[in-house]
């Protein structure tokens, strides 16, 4: 059975999660999601089997995933699985979003799964350690390994109720998606910057240009942090609690694997 797993990631932790998928489930192939929303229309699968792998964003799915989710056209697909990364918390909510939006095309979630793997909000926290990140890494690919095996046995693992972190993403989340676009005012770029232009590069929606050197967010943002996260002089803050927090990408995911999800 053909499988096809659509991808978005900022810093590579969901990218990564889609690989092992990859590795473990015969004949996969991975697909980024930006460039097929950047396109629009309906995306109809050529594969039976369809999988989804995102970060989780405020107790949800990031709103370029939601789209995704929306656009896909499943009538032919047989399997639908999707594996969310996050810091912490919200992942089943994050799932059980995901099934809703499936159920609007009258499909379900067959599988879900929810792993830990480091957190990369770093307006909000720093990441990690490298010791616990490769804890992290390690759990996720045990985790990851298991859920291959679900998905290949066409087992149903449907995500839970999450009645706490469902509440907070019902209060929380339309407000993020709505700020989403026009969070990039908060960007800015110290005379460090070098007009590499690493930041263009690696945004998966091609918010960024590059004007006089320096760049400039043009506020169709997915808040993936791509662009302040592999910087490779920390000339990109957000806001003012970004300086001086460690940066985050995840160590097997290079910058041309980023730069690789804008093209389809
Ligand atoms: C805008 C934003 C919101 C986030 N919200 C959550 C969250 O609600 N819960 C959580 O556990 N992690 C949250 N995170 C952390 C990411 O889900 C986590 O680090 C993820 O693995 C990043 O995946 P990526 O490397 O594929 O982008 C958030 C990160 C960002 C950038």
């Amino acid at each position: 059975m053909e499988t096809v797993i659509y991808y978005f990631t900022g810093t590579g932790n969901s990218l990564w999660a889609g690989r092992k998928l990859a590795e473990q489930i015969p004949d996969t192939s991975l697909r980024p999601m930006a460039p097929l929303v950047r396109n629009g229309g309906r995306v109809r699968p050529d594969a039976e089997r369809v999988g989804n792998v995102c970060p989780v964003y405020f107790l949800g799915l990031p709103s370029l995933a939601a789209r995704f989710a929306g656009m896909l056209g499943l009538s032919g697909t047989r399997y639908v699985f999707a594996a969310v990364t996050m810091g912490g918390i919200g992942g089943t909510a994050a799932l059980r979003q995901l099934d809703g939006i499936l159920s609007r095309n009258r499909k379900e979630l067959d599988a879900g799964s929810a792993v830990k793997m480091p957190g990369n909000y770093v307006v909000g926290y720093s990441p990690p350690d490298p010791a616990k990140q490769e804890e992290l890494f390690r759990n996720a690919g045990e985790q990851l390994a298991g859920f291959a095996e679900t998905v290949k046995a066409g087992k149903k693992a449907r995500p839970g109720p999450a009645v706490f972190s469902g509440l907070i993403h019902a209060v929380w989340y339309p407000r993020f998606i709505a700020s989403l676009p026009g969070s990039d005012r908060e960007f800015t770029v110290s005379d460090a910057c070098t007009s590499c232009s690493t930041c263009v590069q690696v945004c998966p929606v091609e918010n960024i240009t590059l004007e006089a050197g320096r760049p400039v967010w043009h506020h169709r943002c997915e808040c993936c942090l791509a662009c302040i996260h592999t910087c490779p002089v920390e000339a990109i803050q957000r806001g003012k609690k970004t300086a001086g927090r460690a940066r985050y990408r995840h160590p097997a995911v290079s910058l041309p694997d980023l730069k690789g999800q804008q093209k389809g």
